[in-house]
């Protein structure tokens, strides 16, 4: 009898940084209590899936050497998650998954829960299981906090662990430079500076309406008043060379710099995108980062590439 393989599917997933992001304390599960709102770039990840003899991860792109390649991969643990949920045995799932980095690794923009929200769209049409964008958010909020927002996109309010997310109004385009930097930030070692460091003084962002009321009005300069992050002040503790970094891109005319999540990597604001060029060019000779990429947000969540390039 023949058998039909499937066609491999290619789905392209942003990155995410944190406009606004407000800890708060420690919960009984060992996360954290958070009320953020979250903007897509244009930096991206491609993660292909296909049905093969050969299951498994394979990796390309920056900093792909740093990637796991077995269960600890996000997307692998994507790949289990949706075969259980959907009567698959997750020990023989037959699936390959290829990832395209385009998001720094270990950075702070969600690069890891990217691409599992990437490998479970795909296998939703790879396996043709149908499942709406409802069922595979309460299956994104299992894997990670941030696996929800990238199948969403857009810019959104987070708040439990981040994984509930409502929409927000975002009228304009944003245009950014990001200043990355060669070695990764743990999350949980981020977290965990943050609540050691407030045991002596407690700063905290304000309150996230003006920042929703900002992104209303459209106008970057608003915007920039009200960017704030705690985890910020833990992410400079652990790696100092980010203060530097954040003041040179404000000298360079950004208007206004905050580290993306729990950092390392740091986002800039800009007036329009002529200026996100310029202010890249100067800060990537400044000597405050390993490199600079320029994005604009927001962009959408996770959807399927139409022409399939085997890669
Ligand atoms: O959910 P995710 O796997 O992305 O979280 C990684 C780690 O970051 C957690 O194990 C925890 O240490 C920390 N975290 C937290 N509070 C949150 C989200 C993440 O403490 N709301």
């Amino acid at each position: 009898m023949l058998s039909v393989v499937p066609t491999p599917i290619t789905v392209r997933v942003p990155a995410k940084v944190n406009l606004h992001l407000s800890v708060g304390d420690s919960r009984q599960d060992g996360y954290h209590e958070l009320v953020t709102v979250f903007q897509a770039l244009s930096l991206t990840d491609e993660v292909t899936v296909r049905s093969s003899d050969e299951p498994g991860i394979e990796v390309r792109g920056e900093g792909s050497d740093d990637v796991p390649l077995d269960s600890d991969n996000l997307a692998w643990r994507a790949v289990t998650e949706l075969a259980r949920a959907s009567g698959r045995d997750p020990d023989d799932t037959g699936v390959r998954v290829s990832i395209n980095k385009g998001i720094p690794v270990a950075g702070g923009m969600a690069g890891g829960s990217a691409d599992a929200a990437a490998t479970l769209f795909a296998l939703n049409a790879l396996w043709k299981l149908e499942l709406g964008r409802d069922e595979l958010a309460d299956i994104a909020g299992r894997l990670g906090s941030d696996v929800p927002f990238a199948l969403q996109g857009g810019t959104a309010l987070g708040t439990g662990r981040g994984e509930r997310l409502v929409p927000v109004l975002a009228r304009h385009t944003y245009h950014w430079v990001i200043a990355l930097h060669g070695e990764g930030l743990g999350t949980p070692e981020v977290y965990g500076e943050l609540d050691r460091l407030r045991r002596n003084s407690d700063n905290r962002v304000g309150e996230v309406e003006p920042v929703l009321e900002a992104l209303a009005s459209g106008d970057p300069r608003e915007l920039a008043l009200l960017l704030g992050n705690d985890l910020q002040a833990a992410a400079v503790s652990l790696r100092p060379v980010l203060r530097r970094t954040l003041r040179a891109g404000v000298d360079a005319g950004a208007l206004a710099g905050i580290v993306s999540g729990s950092g390392p990597t740091c986002a800039f604001l800009c007036t329009d995108g002529e200026d996100a060029v310029r202010i890249a060019a100067e800060l990537s000779g400044a000597g405050v980062c390993r490199t600079v990429r320029v994005a604009q947000g927001p962009v959408a969540g996770a959807r399927l590439v139409e022409e399939h390039s085997d890669r």
